[in-house]
């Protein structure tokens, strides 16, 4: 086992559900205290990624490297033991709806470690003042603004110091002065704690705001990698029409949703 320089790695990755190919041959490297943005359009496979990551969905073939360990190939015990280095935010908060927001960030400390109440309830006062939401112990995420959960959902993440978070479209359904304080609140945490990031999204204006390196995934693979200005830049059609937005060129070719030119 040699020492890593990368935090992730996937090699040649291919991952189907039944008949579908989604990943069809993914590579990309995430260096450390990179903010790693995913870019691509909805079900290309985003999610798809980060769910591999964490190890939770078996691959057909390639390789998925978390640091030296190779997350595929851990056995069960292992992998729980590595999944405690990466904190997820996901897609939806996915908070708990029946308990309150202090109980909900409590719950990895809880299932993970032996830690007493008082060094938990510390913990958590902590990560929740982090991020703005300490007045908010006692409420249930049903009381909260979206903002307000996403803004839970990361105390949450980050409640077991982890090395990774994975951020699932951290801003999707928020309105853009949120969105702007929630990306800038993923920058100024990463920076601080000194944590490698993986940010799935398919909102540019965050993804530009946000990334250090990114990538763009097209049919199952990584069209282009690249810093953000060498992104901005690329000549390739559907890197170009992802970005601009715009209806012609190669994404929708022989879609329903084709508009003739
Ligand atoms: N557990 C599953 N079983 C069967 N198919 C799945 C499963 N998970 C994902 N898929 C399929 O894989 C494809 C990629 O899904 P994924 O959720 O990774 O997309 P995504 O890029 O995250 O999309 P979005 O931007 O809408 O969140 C989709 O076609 C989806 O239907
Ligand atoms: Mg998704």
């Amino acid at each position: 086992m040699t020492t890593a320089a990368h935090v992730v790695e996937l090699r040649d990755v291919h991952k189907q559900f039944e008949e579908k190919n989604v990943l069809n041959g993914v590579s990309l490297v995430v260096n450390p205290l990179d903010r790693f943005v995913i870019m691509g359009q909805s079900g290309s496979g985003k999610s798809t990624i980060l769910r591999l990551i964490l190890g939770i969905l078996p691959l057909e073939a390639g390789q998925i490297f978390f640091k030296q360990f190779e997350i595929t190939r851990l056995n069960p015990r292992k992998l729980q033991q590595i999944r405690r280095h990466i904190g997820m935010v996901h897609q939806y908060s996915a908070l708990l709806s029946s308990l309150t927001v202090c109980e909900n960030v409590a719950l990895p400390l809880e299932e993970l470690t032996d830690k007493s109440n008082a060094e938990i309830k510390e913990i958590v006062e902590s990560k929740l003042e982090l991020v703005g939401m300490n007045d908010a112990c006692n409420q249930l995420p049903s009381e909260l603004s979206g903002g307000m959960r996403k803004r839970v959902s990361l105390a949450r993440a980050l409640v077991m110091d982890p090395e990774l978070i994975l951020f699932d479209e951290p801003t999707a359904g928020l309105d853009p002065v949120i969105s702007s304080v929630i990306d800038e609140l993923i920058i100024s945490l990463a920076e601080k704690h000194k944590v490698s990031s993986v940010i799935v999204t398919h909102e540019m204006e965050s993804a530009f705001r946000i990334g250090t390196r990114m990538a763009m995934l097209y049919q199952g693979k990584i069209i282009a990698q690249g810093k953000p200005e060498e992104i901005k830049k690329s000549r390739d059609p559907v890197v170009a029409q992802f970005l601009s937005g715009s209806t012609q060129g190669p994404i929708l070719e022989g879609t329903p949703d084709a508009i003739p030119a």
